[in-house]
């Protein structure tokens, strides 16, 4: 039973890093100048919603089982205050903190509508604090021997820091671009 809880807890970390990876690059190219409109942008954030409600619900399983299973211990406590593991305090802390931030963000999401724009997206840029953490418990709990499941979340990490950089640098080109029309307008 224990083996059975110890695999189970392995394979939902590895989907929840994936999902989160997943609607992290959905938010991230869906939000800035190049943004979908229309059609296309409902999907979009409909397959964001959904993703990380997929995301979450790997995400409860995976937690719950690391806490139940007894190879190593961890008490329920660990689930939301970081740095009480007695197995690998500072990683699993890292998870914990990943976690108190996806619930902020989480919650004030599904209270949007009764929380200011600017306060939403305040708590929503919480989201790139809390996803290299994520990616960094992941990949410093991974097992050793199993390279695939390591290869997994290092393969999040490319993919991640990809679309990051995408939207910086296409924000800055269209930036770069409207400065020189502007700059030609007037000159
Ligand atoms: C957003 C939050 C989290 C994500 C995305 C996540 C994801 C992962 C991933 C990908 C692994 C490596 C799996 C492998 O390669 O075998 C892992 C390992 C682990 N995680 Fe998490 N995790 C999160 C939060 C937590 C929390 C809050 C706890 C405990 C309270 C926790 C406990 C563990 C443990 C104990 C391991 C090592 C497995 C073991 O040795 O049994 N994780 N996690």
């Amino acid at each position: 039973m224990n083996e059975a809880l110890w695999f189970l807890s392995r394979a939902t970390g590895i989907a929840s890093i994936a999902l989160l990876t997943a609607v992290v690059v959905l938010g991230v190219v869906t939000s800035g100048r190049r943004r979908p409109h229309g059609e296309s942008a409902t999907v979009v954030m409909a397959v964001h919603r959904w993703l990380s409600l997929g995301m979450l619900s790997f995400l409860t399983v995976h937690v719950a089982t690391a806490v139940v299973e007894t190879y190593v211990s961890i008490d329920w406590v660990s689930v939301l205050v970081p740095f009480t593991s007695g197995y690998e305090t500072f990683w699993v802390g890292l998870g914990t903190l990943a976690v108190d931030l996806l619930v902020a963000v989480s919650v004030t999401s599904w209270l949007r509508h009764r929380i200011s724009e600017r306060a939403w997206r305040a708590v929503h840029y919480a989201t790139y604090a809390l996803w290299p953490m994520a990616l960094v418990h992941g990949f410093v709990l991974g097992t050793a021997s199993q390279a695939g499941l390591r290869a997994v979340t290092a393969a999040c990490g490319v993919v991640g820091v990809g679309a990051v950089l995408w939207r910086l640098l296409s924000t800055h080109a269209d930036r770069t671009r409207r400065d020189a029309v502007l700059g030609g307008e007037w000159s």
